[in-house]
């Protein structure tokens, strides 16, 4: 059985998605949530669907700057997670830069799922760029985290085109979709022991 636990700063419906399909891969147990913001609606929406998920809002201490920040937030996300003997974490739209507390404890077993075929449209607002940008295609990408900003290396890359009658928004929704297909691909991949 591995354990997962998901990050989370959003409207977390990749969060969401995960813990709906969880249940077709009998050797994953997603058992904690971190959410890491008070806007997040997470908590209570999965306080009603998955009680028995372990739910923690952990926000960064005021006061604190930089690095001496991240430190401090992300030692007590650990003792969570430790004490809930989590292997692997997926970042749903976790918006904060993945510290080396966290790196050094997870070492190849954070994965984060990316709004846009990586290398192209790293870092906040991909979809949003990437259309102002006119281009004819974007994508999802799902890659191990390391110390950069969405460059660690790929493991799943799908890409959808855009059409040339889109808004922005129905463009959003078509990546939103694959982005719900997609990540389930690591659940599986975590099921069958291939993503170690
Ligand atoms: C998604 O677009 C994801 O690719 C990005 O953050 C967004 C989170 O959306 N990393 P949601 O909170 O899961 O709806």
């Amino acid at each position: 059985m591995t354990r997962v636990a998901l990050m989370a700063s959003g409207s977390g419906t990749n969060a969401l998605n995960l813990l709906e399909r969880a249940g077709d891969y009998p050797n994953v147990r997603i058992d904690t949530v971190i959410v890491d913001t008070m806007s997040s609606p997470l908590p209570e929406i999965l306080g009603e669907k998955f009680p028995e998920v372990e739910v923690k809002r952990i926000l960064p201490m005021g006061g604190l700057r930089g690095e001496d920040r991240r430190r401090e937030h992300e030692t007590r996300i650990l003792e969570v997670l430790r004490a809930r003997g989590t292997q692997y974490i997926l970042l749903a739209g976790y918006m904060r830069i993945i510290g080396g507390t966290l790196l050094g404890a997870f070492v190849n077993r954070i994965v984060n799922i990316h709004p846009s075929l990586l290398p192209l449209y790293p870092g906040v607002d991909s979809y949003r760029r990437a259309f102002e940008d006119g281009v004819t295609e974007s994508g999802v990408t799902l890659h191990l985290v390391d110390e950069g900003v969405d460059t660690g290396p790929v493991l799943f890359q799908e890409s959808f085109p855009r059409y040339s009658t889109d808004t922005l928004q129905g463009f959003i929704q078509r990546g939103k979709e694959l982005e719900w297909k997609l990540y389930p691909k690591i659940l599986e991949a975590l099921n069958s022991g291939s993503l170690r």
